[in-house]
């Protein structure tokens, strides 16, 4: 298989075998420890866990542990490129400061109302905020949304969809304090109002979550508190 990787201005090309159930990451491990050792490239888990491994495969972002070959080859060619939307530090390594630091304008921390010498909070599982909060709760923070946003392409700005999705997130659950300070944080011109609904994050979240819905829930907790005059 001929593989194009990215590096700086231009691509390099390998030429990499194929082997049963082999993965996008075990493609660029293979480059980095048979043919170049110069390559740098991140990851950590390698089962989906820690959002470390997401780069471009084929000009789409994916979590690339998690990726077959045979899903995305074509033509016994593959192109590789680091994240899209953010700074390039090396190589496929990306710097996504900026990606979480949007969480903390955000206000992506959860902030608890008990103190350590109150019982644990009784939140049910069958409560309509505790199903809103579990359907954003398994992100693992990889960025791939992040760079399969236009919006974040166009206005650099703009919060995007992994850091609006953890606010909507917190504002679902119960046991948090800060609920009108992030909405006041992710209702200015970079935040939930800017998003086109393009649902392209969506489309690509490994994870299966919907960072739209999310926003779309952000957007009438906000247009609320501001009819009600809180913001
Ligand atoms: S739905 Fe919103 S956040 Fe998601 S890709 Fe589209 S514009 Fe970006
Ligand atoms: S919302 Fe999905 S795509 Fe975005 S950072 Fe979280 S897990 Fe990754
Ligand atoms: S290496 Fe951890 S998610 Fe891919």
């Amino acid at each position: 298989m001929r593989v194009s990787v990215k590096r700086a201005d231009s691509y390099q090309e390998f030429e990499v075998p194929r082997q049963p159930s082999q993965t996008v990451l075990d493609v660029v491990t293979y480059i980095q420890r048979v043919l170049d050792p110069t390559l740098a490239y991140r990851f950590a888990c390698r089962v989906g866990m820690c959002g470390s491994c997401a780069m471009m495969v084929n000009d789409v972002p994916r979590w690339t542990c998690r990726t077959h070959i045979d899903r995305v080859v074509r033509n016994d060619k593959l192109e590789i490129a680091p994240l899209r939307n953010l700074p390039v530090i090396r190589d496929l390594v990306v710097d996504m400061r900026e990606f979480f630091d949007k969480w903390s304008r955000a206000k992506g921390e959860f902030r608890g109302r008990q103190t350590r010498e109150d019982d644990c909070a009784p939140v049910s599982p069958q409560s309509e905020t505790r199903r809103l909060a579990d359907a954003g709760i398994e992100c693992i923070g990889c960025g791939v949304c992040y760079a399969a946003c236009d919006v974040v392409k166009w206005n650099p700005d703009y919060l995007g969809p992994a850091a609006l999705n953890r606010a909507w997130t917190l504002v679902n659950d119960v046991r948090d304090r800060e609920t009108l300070d992030r909405l006041r944080a992710v209702a200015g011109d970079a935040g939930c109002h800017a998003c086109h609904s393009h649902v392209s994050c969506t489309e690509r979240c490994p994870k299966h979550l919907s960072p739209t819905a999310a926003i779309a829930g952000l957007k009438r907790a906000v247009a609320k508190a501001a009819l009600q005059g809180d913001l």
